[in-house]
């Protein structure tokens, strides 16, 4: 079963090493920023690595005399050469520091586009079982963390690289011995380094799903702040909050002390190195095996490999922090979508809409790694166990059959929680059967190409999304730069028009967020007339109408009957009103039809369409009554 497969495997979680490659791979779509970067910075490196030789020359030439004859230490030249070559570093610097900004972000950005397009391209069943606050957090903060991992790939790590080894193998040249010295203080440290790393990832890890249960707390607060108004839940919500705050600093002091305390003891350990070169090199001194400004040249050179333990002490560190990121957002990156595309174009669509004895039941387990209110994220599951019925209630659809005439206008109807949504969603594919199958003019759904099908299905959701932009791009939201002739034409279908006039600019309004708001009836009536800029084969109203009053209720199925005759139209209401010239009820009960048939052939029968509708029934030409079912 596809969603069962996406959801169990989704939650497998990437090795560290192979989460920080899969972030890597995106430094490939700048390749000539990376190369300038790099090649800017070994250049840098060069220069840093030849001032201790220009200094150990000065040691060696001031602490002689010159024999006779022999010109004295061409301090002058020296002295301006180290300035020019310091000088040059900085220039050098100057063009390094936008370019790897600009690399940065750049890869930044193809980052959080990728993000962006898998969560477009995830199933209904991911997105149902993904909290909102989780994926925010991935798609933002933990993309933000990635920052650092970026400018360590294109400086710390080159830097650390190519300066341990260049300055090992002229410590080497300079004096094996003296090598000898530095390897027996640096080997030590990069052990003990290693070792205290390795238990700082999954440290890491609990500070990021700690870090996501709060934003989710936050998301879910500003999503439901009339809810928490109106319940009077404002403390409980800050105290909640509160918890999951503490509970996230407490895991970011400890794993940030945790390794803040170590690196001193590192570079402690490093700097042992330098008295231990200082006893043996003073010896050689002495004894007249080694030459002053030699030694000098080697303790210039420790000096510079101590700052970069502590860098690789930084490296270490946002490296844990970053894979952990990485992993967290590689898990949605290399979600699979388990909604193969079919090959099938549709060209030209019926509308004849076939159920074959089709079940569906909904997956209740997370798509992501989450935290649960214990603070304990929960473990993946057995990749071969089946989320689609792990403790799922029962079918949403129990082997549903029938067949919707091309062209024909159907109601569903029956109590709340039958599986009318659940069907309506089945139609533009918006989950696959568990068992079964759904034919549109005769062709399996999974056998049509995903963009022709939903192309040829418009949908009005039970619940309504206006996006904060202009009430026009809102309803050409599937026909983006269609005239605004059209978009009245359909605001007048849809009944919408004169309250959009109304308003201070018109159809360039915003709506949505940051706009003015509309009223649950406006928002409605906005939806039904994006639905029907679409001109669908199909068109799918989900209760579309609820929150409008009867009278313009009775004009917009006016309208409907007008615009869409000879297209199929399937509708839910629990208004008799709305469905009553329907040429087909289904009436849906525990994921199964029970009856179906048209208006006057149900209310005949004793059964639950005349059940449902009985407060209805004696008002049936005018009823603006809803079941109480
Ligand atoms: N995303 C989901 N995850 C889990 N269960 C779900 C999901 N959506 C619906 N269900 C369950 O599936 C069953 C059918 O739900 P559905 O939304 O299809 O009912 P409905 O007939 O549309 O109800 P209503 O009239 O209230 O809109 C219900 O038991 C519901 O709890
Ligand atoms: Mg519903």
């Amino acid at each position: 079963m596809p969603s069962a497969h996406s959801t169990a495997e989704s939650r497998a979680r990437p090795g560290a090493i192979r989460a920080l490659w899969g972030i890597v791979r995106f430094l490939r779509f700048h390749p000539w920023c990376v190369a300038g970067s790099i090649g800017l910075l070994l250049f840098n490196i060069g220069i840093e690595l030849s001032l201790p030789q220009l200094l150990g020359r000065t040691v060696t030439g001031l602490s002689r005399a010159p024999a006779p004859g022999e010109p004295a230490f061409p301090l002058r030249q020296t002295v301006v050469l180290f300035l020019a070559l310091v000088t040059l570093r900085t220039c050098v610097g100057m063009v390094l520091g936008p370019l790897r900004n600009v690399t940065a972000q750049r890869t930044l950005g193809k980052i959080r586009g990728a993000v962006y397009d898998a969560l477009q391209r995830q199933t209904f069943t991911w997105h149902d079982n993904a909290r909102t606050g989780e994926l925010i957090s991935r798609a933002s903060t933990d993309v933000g963390r990635l920052q650092e991992f970026i400018f360590v790939c294109l400086l710390f790590s080159v830097d650390v690289v190519a300066g341990l080894l260049g300055t090992l193998v002229l410590i080497f040249w300079i004096s094996p011995l003296l090598g000898l010295m530095t390897l027996a203080a640096l080997v030590p440290t990069v052990v003990a380094m290693g070792w205290f790393a390795a238990k700082l990832q999954p440290r890491w890890r609990r500070v990021h799903e700690r870090h996501s249960a709060m934003s989710t707390v936050i998301q879910e607060n500003i999503a439901g702040v009339r809810v928490v108004r109106a319940f009077a839940r404002e403390s409980a919500e800050v105290a909640k909050f509160r918890i999951k705050r503490d509970v996230f600093l407490k895991e970011l002091f400890a794993t940030v002390n945790e390794w803040a305390a170590r690196v001193p003891f590192a570079q402690f350990l490093f700097g042992l190195g330098v008295p231990l070169v200082l006893a043996v090199g003073g010896s050689a001194v002495i004894r007249g095996q080694l030459v002053l400004g030699d030694l000098a040249k080697v303790v210039f050179y420790l000096l510079g490999l101590g700052g970069r333990i502590g860098v690789i002490g930084q490296v270490t560190n946002i490296l844990q922090n970053a894979s952990s990121s990485a992993q967290r957002i590689l898990e949605i990156l290399d979600a699979p979508v388990a909604l193969p595309d079919g090959t099938r174009s549709l060209p030209s669509v019926a509308g004849e809409i076939r159920f074959e004895n089709v079940t569906f039941r909904h997956a209740i387990t997370p798509s992501l790694r989450v935290e649960t209110d214990a603070g304990e994220a929960v473990p993946p599951p057995d990749s071969h166990s089946n989320p689609c019925v792990v403790g799922a209630a029962g079918p949403a659809l129990d082997s549903v059959s029938f067949v919707i005439p091309a062209g024909a206008r159907v109601a569903l109807v029956g109590a709340t929680g039958s599986g009318k949504s659940t069907l309506l969603a089945m139609i533009p594919r918006f989950y696959d059967p568990v068992a079964g199958c759904v034919r549109l003019d005769g062709i399996d759904l999974r056998d049509c190409r995903l963009a022709d099908l939903r192309a040829s299905v418009g949908i009005v959701f039970q619940e309504t999304f206006l996006f904060s932009a202009s009430i026009a791009d809102n309803i050409s939201l599937g026909r983006p730069g269609v005239s605004r002739d059209d978009v009245i034409r359909v605001a007048r279908a849809a009944e919408a028009h004169e309250f959009i006039a109304e308003l201070g600019e018109g159809y360039d309004t915003v709506v949505g967020e940051r706009g003015i708001s509309l009223s649950g009836g406006q928002r409605q009536r906005i939806a039904i007339a994006r639905a029907l800029l679409m001109d669908p084969a199909i068109l799918l109203l989900d209760d579309a109408t609820s929150a409008i009053d009867s009278a313009t209720e009775r004009r917009i199925r006016q309208s409907l009957a007008d615009l869409r005759r000879g297209k199929t139209t399937v509708m839910v209401s629990h208004r008799i009103s709305a469905i009553r010239d329907s040429d087909l009820i289904l009436v849906m009960k525990e994921g199964r039809w029970v009856e179906q048939g048209t208006h006057e052939e149900l209310t005949r029968k004793n059964g639950v369409y005349r059940e449902l509708f009985q407060t209805q029934l004696p008002d049936a030409t005018g009823g603006d009554v809803t079941t109480t079912a």
